[in-house]
């Protein structure tokens, strides 16, 4: 295979990175900024503030990745870039920058899903991942089960009726006021919860049901859970007389409770997915993997859950290094290179009306 070098570009939400990788999967450099920090302060991402910092950081993080690849943007072969889905304000940005670089250096633009991406990082880590694959996102923005079939090709199994698992993560974790205790303040919701139900002294005492346990399909949903949880939140603050900025009592009983509901839930509708494609055959017994992915999928005890079905119903469960798994640069640049090696939705950089249209 002739060596091709692809940048890759991602803007979708509150990270703004680059990278350039080879066909091989190296990666010759990358940039990430990530404005998490800013946006714990105002309680959540605001759009067009995520949009000012994108805008600002969009060409110190390409060139910084450029720079550390020692190439410039006549080395590479194409520019990738996320176009969906994501926050509009935020997308526009790396859209707008990837098919500037396109223009400049008259170079092959490739529009990338991002939801994709996550999924396809895997085969970079892994190469003996081939289709078809099962692959399970879990983000701050989508909880999706799918058969990836090809580089442009998934069957969607199941999806979340509700919210994702890292949204309720972060907003319950904001709702505890986590930030408050130095030791959590500069981690994702996600990361506070699994650290605080790490110190727990017991998971059981905050119940919360487990969801749509008969319902025969792959579906998600966390709402139900959330609101159990906000319920026992209140019923601790009235028990207690609470100062403004106090953190809940009980937080890591909860949150243990919390992680181990949303875990049993993926759990089970991974182990349905699982048994659907054994019945409906669509994975060869010689490929039975489970990738895991996305913001989420860095989470230790979530993982141990899903490996152990996997190990029941002889699946081999993959799931990419943290820095992958969180949303980065490289992930969009190898998408690029999946897409432009097979020859697949590569199109020029001024046929911009077609690439927002999908
Ligand atoms: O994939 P990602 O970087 O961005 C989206 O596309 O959403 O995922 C970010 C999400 C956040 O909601 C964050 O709380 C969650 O991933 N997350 C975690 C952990 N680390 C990050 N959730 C659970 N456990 C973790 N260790
Ligand atoms: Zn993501």
């Amino acid at each position: 295979e002739k060596r091709s070098l692809i940048l890759g570009i991602e803007t979708s939400c509150d990270d703004t990175g680059c990278a350039i990788v080879d066909n091989e999967g190296n990666i010759l450099g990358e940039a990430l900024n990530s404005q998490h920090l800013i946006h714990l302060r105002h309680g959540g991402i605001i759009p067009p503030i995520a949009q000012d910092l994108h805008r600002e950081n969009i060409d110190n993080v390409v060139n910084e990745a450029l720079k550390a690849a020692n190439i410039t943007c006549n080395d590479v072969d194409a520019v990738a870039t996320t176009v969906k889905p994501g926050l509009p304000l935020s997308l526009t940005i790396g859209m707008k920058y990837g098919k500037y670089l396109c223009k400049t250096y008259n170079k092959p633009f490739i529009p990338i899903h991002h939801m994709e991406a996550h999924a396809l990082t895997a085969r970079m880590h892994d190469p003996n991942i081939q289709f078809p694959f099962l692959v399970l996102l879990i983000s701050g923005g989508h909880c999706l089960l799918a058969i990836a079939q090809d580089v442009d090709k998934f069957l969607l199994m199941g999806q979340s009726h509700d919210d994702a698992p890292g949204e309720v993560f972060d907003k319950m974790a904001r709702r505890l006021l986590l930030k408050n205790i130095p030791e959590y303040s500069k981690l994702s919701g996600g990361q506070a919860i699994e650290l605080a139900a790490s110190r727990a002294t017991d998971a059981l005492e905050f119940h919360l049901t487990p969801t749509l346990l008969k319902y025969r399909d792959c579906n998600f949903s966390f709402a139900g859970n959330k609101n159990q949880f906000q319920h026992h939140i209140k019923k601790q603050e009235r028990k207690f007389d609470l100062a403004p900025d106090a953190v809940i009592p009980g937080f890591h009983n909860l949150c243990a409770g919390l992680l181990l509901v949303v875990t049993r839930h993926l759990c089970h509708r991974v182990q349905r997915g699982i048994e659907y494609a054994k019945l409906k055959k669509l994975i060869p017994v010689d490929r039975q993997t489970l990738v895991v992915s996305g913001g989420v999928a860095c989470n230790n005890f979530i993982a141990r859950g899903l490996e152990m079905v996997c190990e029941e119903l002889n699946y081999r469960m993959v799931r990419p290094p943290p820095k992958l798994c969180t949303d980065n640069g490289v992930m969009i640049a190898w998408n690029g290179m999946e897409r432009w090696r097979t020859n697949k939705g590569i199109v020029n950089a001024l046929d911009s009306i077609e690439i927002q249209k999908s």
